[in-house]
């Protein structure tokens, strides 16, 4: 039997709110409320964490394996914590050795994961595994100046966090992708601080993503885990990006906190002799526009970035950044003023090789080498944001990005605490990666079924991603559908191609749709004067299968395809990039098929044995021959 209170403190309690009804939406909105207004992790994260003062708590946590949340949530499935103690107490979490009411729960004896990382690929009995995961690391205050300031910064933490330190409850987040931290100061212990996070990966119709994806659930702490420490006036963000439409200017901001009015900030570029100065407002934010005499612009084939050093208060934070434009002109992308064309391939946040969520620089670093080999310029994070490490390698490797938040297929349009969710993810992706000169395009979502309600709530997505940062293209993965006179006439008619600067779509001709013989027939009706990139298009095959052209999984098979894509896909007039599914084999669970796919997909034109496919190497030279056609054509300018 559970834990049962004190007699006198059981209060009547009217039944859990069934789904659907009223109720049960009044208390999801209150949720979002809430979380809104204050239990969600603090404003706009503190951007570059990683060049920050900071303990790392990366490691062995101790871990407890909670599948009816029982640690969580009493009998009568209340929370304990919203109960226990109002300022969140939290019974699970007293000191090491103090009697608990839950003595089956001992941090102290429970085995280990490791953070970063997924839970799932850690262990066996953990690999299907969708529920709570209770995290438990304890550790020793650092030396820290007097007056500074302490926030405790997550880099991901799949899907839904709940956070303790020493006993008391710090807040919530939802969203398995993207940053949040809580400020500490005055909340450490000099030794022995214990922090708790209830992990829940649990997915749910009316989240983000909604509870059907093509992709493996991770769950658990899969990115680092800081202690940061800071001034007590501090750098909160800044961005610094070339001027939209002005290559020799460059404009941006810096968000102080805690700082005095009028601050002075100044923006150090040593390289290119500038150093620029500005007052902060009252709201501690001060605004830049100053010249870049010289400036190498950053681009694939040259990527140039220069040492930007920002400093207000006493606080300093630099970190190297490259600059360039990006704009459309009728069909064409335009990468620093000139056309360019995306040689691109899509990618999850997945180390083949390990069969788990990549988590590090390395691994960023294998997967987007592979890109390069590939001959791309271009890559599509799908379908959600990946760790901050990639895109900082994308930097320096050169290669353009585009990136994407979860509203994948039929998400809950109706649900403003569904739409306030997405949005938050939006603008946490923003804020963490606006400074990335690879970073061209922000995805609001991926194959979502078209409908008044979905229109209305991605067109509020992009309105908010054009809001917080002018600098970029907007674009999503639209809808293809066939003519029903002639199955093979395509039409690209979706509504949100009026609402974006390129138009997307993914189409699988010759995999889902017919053969791959089909290609030759099939025509495309595009009514748009704007870019298009194909987002995705592909087929499966097993790596090491060989067979006739004609066998499905067969590298033979899957190479066909590719050969009879690429010219289909280049009859489309306003064709200016695409990415095909995918670089390398991914988990997922709906894929079961057995000898061939076993809880993989196969689309990769990599193995999960980490073999090149005969189709990469026919995209490869597809990808040389364009780029010697794009030097031809720059030699000639
Ligand atoms: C879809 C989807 C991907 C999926 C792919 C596939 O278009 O966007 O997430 O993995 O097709 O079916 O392999």
């Amino acid at each position: 039997m559970p834990h049962v209170p004190h007699p006198a403190r059981l209060t009547p309690r009217r039944p859990p709110a069934r789904p659907g009804t009223a109720r049960a939406r009044l208390l999801a909105s209150l949720l979002a409320a809430c979380a809104a207004a204050g239990l969600r992790a603090t404003e706009p994260v503190i951007a570059n964490p990683l060049a920050r003062t900071a303990l790392a708590l990366d490691g062995a946590w101790r871990t407890i394996v909670d599948p009816y949340d029982n640690g969580y949530l009493d009998y009568r499935l209340e929370p304990y914590d919203a109960r226990e103690n109002p300022t969140g107490g939290y019974f699970l979490d007293r000191p090491p050795g103090s009697p608990s009411d839950l003595v089956e729960y001992n941090f102290d004896t429970a085995p280990e994961l490791a953070v970063p990382g997924d839970w799932n690929s850690q262990s066996e009995r953990l690999l299907y595994y969708e529920g709570t995961v209770w995290y438990r690391r304890t550790f020793d205050r650092p030396a820290s100046p007097p007056g500074h300031r302490q926030f405790l910064h997550f880099g991901a933490a799949n899907y839904e966090a709940e956070v303790y330190l020493n006993g008391r409850k710090l807040g919530r987040h939802i969203g398995g992708f993207t940053p949040f931290q809580f400020e500490v100061t005055g909340r450490l212990r000099d030794r022995g601080n214990s922090l708790v996070v209830r992990v829940n990966n649990q997915r749910r119709p009316e989240g983000v993503p909604t509870v059907n994806t093509d992709w493996w659930n991770y769950g658990g702490l899969t990115r680092d885990v800081l202690l940061l420490d800071v001034p007590r006036a501090f750098i909160r963000d800044y961005v610094v990006q070339l001027k939209p439409g002005d290559g020799g200017r460059a404009c941006g901001y810096v968000q102080l906190d805690g700082a005095a009015p009028a601050t002075r900030v100044t923006i150090e570029i040593a390289e290119l002799g500038v150093s620029a100065e500005s007052q902060a407002d009252a709201a501690g934010r001060a605004c830049f526009d100053f010249a870049l005499p010289g400036a190498a612009l950053w681009s694939p084939e040259d990527p140039r970035r220069y040492d930007v050093r920002v400093s207000a208060a006493g606080d300093r934070v630099g970190e190297r950044i490259g600059f360039r434009t990006i704009a459309t002109r009728g069909s064409d992308i335009l990468l620093n003023g000139r056309p360019v064309f995306l040689r691109g391939i899509s990618l999850h946040e997945e180390n083949p090789l390990r069969g788990a969520r990549a988590v590090s620089e390395g691994e960023a670093r294998l997967l987007l080498g592979w890109a390069k080999e590939l001959g791309c310029n271009f890559v599509r994070l799908a379908h959600y944001p990946h760790n901050e490490h990639v895109a900082r390698v994308a930097d320096e490797l050169g290669l353009l990005l585009w990136e994407e938040i979860p509203v994948y297929w039929t998400i809950h349009w109706g649900d403003p605490a569904t739409l306030d969710n997405a949005r938050g993810q939006l603008e946490s992706l923003i804020l963490r990666d606006h400074n990335r000169a690879s970073v061209v395009i922000w995805s609001v979502g991926n194959e979502t079924p078209v409908s008044a309600e979905r229109t209305a709530f991605m067109g509020r997505l992009i309105a908010r991603a054009r809001e917080l940062d002018p600098t970029r293209l907007v674009s999503a993965a639209m809808e293809v559908r066939a003519d029903p006179a002639n199955p093979d006439r395509k039409i690209v008619e979706d509504p949100l191609a009026a609402l974006t600067d390129v138009v997307s779509f993914n189409e699988y001709v010759g995999w889902y749709v017919g053969l791959p013989d089909d290609c030759a027939r099939v025509t495309w009706v595009v009514d748009t004067p704007k870019p298009v990139i194909i987002s995705e298009f592909g087929g499966d095959a097993l790596q090491g299968l060989h067979a006739d052209a004609r066998t499905r999984f067969s590298e033979e098979f899957q190479a066909d395809l590719y050969r009879k894509t690429l010219p289909m896909l280049g009859r489309i007039p306003q064709l200016r990039g695409m990415s095909p599914w995918i670089l390398c084999d991914f988990r997922s669970p709906r894929r079961p098929l057995a000898g061939i796919q076993d809880g993989w997909n196969r689309k990769g034109l990599i193995g999960s044995n980490g073999k090149r496919k005969e189709a990469f190497f026919v995209l490869q030279a597809f990808y040389r021959a364009k780029e010697a056609e794009a030097a031809a054509a720059a030699r000639a300018r």
